[in-house]
């Protein structure tokens, strides 16, 4: 290697002195729409595939973007020096929508920071995952000691449903030794997380129908069961009274090694007064390593206009969160074969897929983790990173461990608990993006340290 070894406290002042300019960028990158779900402009997809392109290229990669079929990706590369390792670093620049407007403080797709933190949809989820790969890749500018490849996904809110034949038409450019995914979250603010597990996901829509047209609800109402009645009815079955998810068929990964505090979990997930927690076991068995259902919508007429009618037809759209090692078609088939054997008063029930995702299982052992922990516990002033398992979905991992067995995973965090992803008011912590930033950089230079050897 022709370039010297920065020293950790080298790369502290490195990493502070490229904050600002990461923060400025970070918020160009939230004023950028891109979401790719159906019905929504997906030319603020592009714009946004094309805003991070030329973060990646002042970075001196080699750029590109590409599809398959769906939203454009974008790769980035830079060779190893001689003999070091090469890092894969993904994040997503696609978003989630960003639902009833009224209930945002500002605007969604503005930057704002109020009490230390940066509100905006994405600026945690995930486009602070881009943008600690950036912050890493500038604080080494052209002293960095592995080689890189980024893969920043276009659709992973939508379900990455060209994500495999995007990988295997980029192989070549893909294989990495290690692979750092900065998509999840830290278990709380003070105190970083490394996730070794993901629960996989499945969502349908399912319909229900009783009529062939709407009928005056006092002339027929009675005998004739409406729709809206005999949905609700299905939708029941599919949890017990414990709460607990009632579909045979999907599978249990067994207890997890770390507790949340009940309490805590109540705080953070704003559970109302008086209302019980779902399901048996601990928090954390419910939370990561057993399956989940929830209703996501239904459509049917809107209260404020529905006449004395009975409804014909309505339409539930469901996502079902799958324990580490089930399978997606699997627990699909369960789940349909569920709904049509519980079809209340011979209903005419029809299940529609949209989307799924595998859950995975990361292994945390080996010399390149350590190097992780070392680096984190650092970036955290002698915090150990907690072990912890997620229960939401990166379908990228469980595609990328089937093509690149070998890799060694690392999925970090850029969230915390109370960055609200998804829904309204999300934001990012920017005293903990700043440890996140420090974290990734001085990751890379542990794994230059550590090698290629697993
Ligand atoms: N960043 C999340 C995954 C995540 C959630 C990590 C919670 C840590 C804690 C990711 O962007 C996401 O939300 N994924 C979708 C995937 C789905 C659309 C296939 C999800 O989980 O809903
Ligand atoms: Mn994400």
């Amino acid at each position: 290697m022709t370039s010297p070894t920065i020293t950790e406290s080298e790369l502290r002042a490195a990493v502070a002195r490229e904050l600002p300019g990461v923060r400025a960028d970070l918020e160009r990158l939230v004023r950028i729409p891109g979401i790719a779900f159906e019905g929504f402009d997906h030319t603020q997809v592009e714009r946004s595939a094309e805003a991070v392109a030329e973060l990646l290229r002042g970075c001196s990669l080699d750029v590109r973007i590409v599809r398959s079929g769906g939203q454009p990706a974008v790769i980035g590369t830079r060779p190893a020096p001689p003999g070091a390792p090469t890092v894969l670093l993904y994040a997503h620049h696609d978003v989630q929508p960003v639902g009833d407007r009224s209930l945002w403080e500002s605007e969604p797709f503005e930057a704002v920071e109020r009490d230390g933190r940066l509100y905006g949809r994405g600026a945690a989820d995930d486009k602070a995952g881009i943008m600690a790969h950036v912050a890493a890749l500038r604080a080494f500018g052209d002293a960095l000691p592995v080689g890189v490849v980024i893969f920043v996904e276009g659709e992973e809110e939508y379900g990455s449903d060209s994500l495999e034949r995007l990988l295997a038409e980029h192989r070549d450019a893909l294989a990495a030794d290690v692979i750092v995914i900065a998509d999840s979250v830290n278990w709380d603010i003070g105190v970083p997380a490394l996730t070794t597990s993901l629960r996989g996901v499945v969502n349908f829509f399912v319909e229900v129908r009783t009529l062939d047209h709407a009928i005056h609800s006092g002339m027929f109402g009675g005998p004739v069961p409406d729709a809206l009645t005999t949905l609700a009815r299905l939708l029941s079955t599919l949890h017990d009274d414990a709460g607990n998810v009632a579909v045979d068929g999907l599978t249990d990964a067994g207890p997890a090694a770390v507790e949340y505090p009940q309490d805590r979990f109540r705080a953070e997930a704003g559970l109302l007064d008086g209302v019980s927690l779902l399901g048996t076991g601990q928090i954390t068995d419910r939370l990561w390593r057993k399956p989940a259902l929830a209703v996501l919508g239904i459509d049917a007429p809107a209260t404020a206009e529905a006449p004395n009618a009975l409804v014909p037809a309505a339409k539930a759209k469901i996502s079902v969160r799958l324990a580490p090692g089930d399978d997606r078609k699997r627990a699909y088939a369960a789940v349909q074969a569920h709904l049509e054997r519980h079809a209340p008063w011979g209903a005419q029930v029809s299940v529609t897929f949209e989307h799924d995702g595998d859950p995975c299982v990361i292994d945390l052992s080996g010399p390149l983790v350590d190097a992780a922990r070392s680096a984190f516990r650092t970036a955290w002033d002698g915090t150990e990173p907690v072990e912890i398992g997620v229960g939401g979905s990166i379908p990228f991992i469980a595609t990328f461990q089937e093509m690149f067995p070998q890799a060694v995973i690392l999925v970090t965090g850029v969230e915390d608990p109370h960055a609200r992803a998804h829904g309204p008011n999300e934001s990012l912590h920017l005293g903990e993006f700043a440890r996140v930033c420090l974290a990734e950089t001085l990751l890379l230079a542990r794994v230059a340290e550590a090698g290629t050897g697993h």
